[in-house]
């Protein structure tokens, strides 16, 4: 049986659940790695069942390794029902999270002969530590995320629209390999740069601008979550004095965020850089989040943060300065905790390039 299953059932066990109904299609493509869009992973004490469509059958067949495929042939939760009641499965988890109150009512419609159990980041947990296969394919999608950025550099002029980058960029990754974006790309220049997140616009680059990008590759099912901000033309003092100290702040949190600490802890190594420098006040978002088959995942690197950073975590790490009516600076590279520090997987250059 594979490991995830292994490791969930464990989980199940010290909440005394018989089962886990999972629903989030992130928790179901992780438990049983299926890629396809429809399915119902059933976790039980004897069992892992994957419920499906005749369009599926075949597909889940392939996939999804020491799974009992069942087709559910339009009768969902009947079959739902069928496989708990087979494992003598009584108290039933489902991710609180992720059903709708509709789908609420169907389960307790549908169950009603069972304990239905709501649960909170079961799989999530499990998903925070990535296994030796996850981080190949993690490292993969930063270095499309990286070999695309390069060929923008040599491309990007002024006088291009925002979406003319977004797409030359999005299309470059998926020559390279993606099957997609992980998020629509942020391309954001000039005064737009201090918006942090300012998806790409019909706005013309012009000599001068700043310009943020903040982008990555899906690969596999995996993501990259990367962000350079450079220039075309001389951005001005203020500006180059603004990218120092997001590119110190950055330097210092690679360099110094390992295993042992809490998120808080990560978050405050850039956050004080950028306090001290006077800007503590225009840098008003999390220093980083944690990446993998979704773009945000734990455990954050947030003042809020007290879980404590371990080996197999990657996360992102990603100061920003934004100042209306002048612009915006944001590096962001994805690391991996390791026993001894970090593995930084992004390698794109971080000192200021100001192109002609
Ligand atoms: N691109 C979204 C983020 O960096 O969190
Ligand atoms: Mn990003
Ligand atoms: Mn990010």
């Amino acid at each position: 049986m594979n490991q995830r299953v292994v490791k969930l059932r464990k989980v199940l066990d010290k909440h005394n659940l018989d089962a886990l109904l999972a629903y989030s299609p992130y928790n179901r493509r992780y438990l049983s790695y299926f890629t396809g869009t429809a399915g119902y992973v059933v976790i039980t004490k004897q069992d892992a069942v994957f419920i499906t469509d005749f369009r599926y059958v075949e597909q889940a067949k392939q996939q999804c390794q020491g799974f009992s495929i069942v087709n559910h042939e339009g009768k969902v939760f009947e079959t739902v029902a069928e496989v708990l009641k087979k494992n003598q499965a009584v108290n039933v988890g489902f991710e609180q999270n992720h059903v709708t109150y509709g789908e609420y009512q169907t389960l307790v419609e549908k169950l009603a002969g069972f304990t239905l159990t709501p649960t909170s980041n079961l799989v999530e947990e499990l998903r925070m530590f990535k296994d030796e296969e996850e981080l190949q394919l993690i490292r993969h999608a930063a270095k499309i995320a990286d070999d695309a950025f390069a060929h923008l550099l040599t491309w990007i002029k002024p006088g291009m629209t925002e979406i003319e980058v977004k797409n030359e960029l999005e299309f470059t990754m998926r020559k390279l390999g993606a099957s997609g974006a992980s998020f629509d790309t942020i391309v954001a220049s000039g005064l737009r740069s201090a918006l942090p997140h300012g998806v790409a616009s019909k706005k013309v680059i012009e000599k001068g601008d700043m310009i943020t990008i903040d982008f990555g590759a899906i690969y596999e099912g995996y993501i990259s979550d990367v962000t350079r901000t450079f220039a075309i033309g001389e951005p001005g003092e203020e500006l180059r004095k603004i990218y120092e100290i997001v590119r110190q702040a950055q330097l210092a949190g690679v360099e110094q965020i390992r295993a042992g600490m809490t998120g808080k802890e990560a978050d405050a190594i850039c956050r004080t850089i950028i306090d001290e420098a006077g800007y503590g006040e225009y840098f008003g978002h999390s220093t980083g989040h944690a990446i993998g088959l979704e773009v945000h995942e734990g455990p954050g690197l947030s003042f809020r943060s007290e879980v404590e950073l371990q080996p197999g975590m990657v996360v992102t790490v990603e100061p920003g300065i934004y100042v209306p009516g002048v612009g915006g600076v944001r590096i962001e590279d994805d690391i991996v905790i390791t026993k001894d520090g970090n593995e930084i997987i992004v390698h794109s250059p971080k000192e200021l390039i100001v192109l002609d």
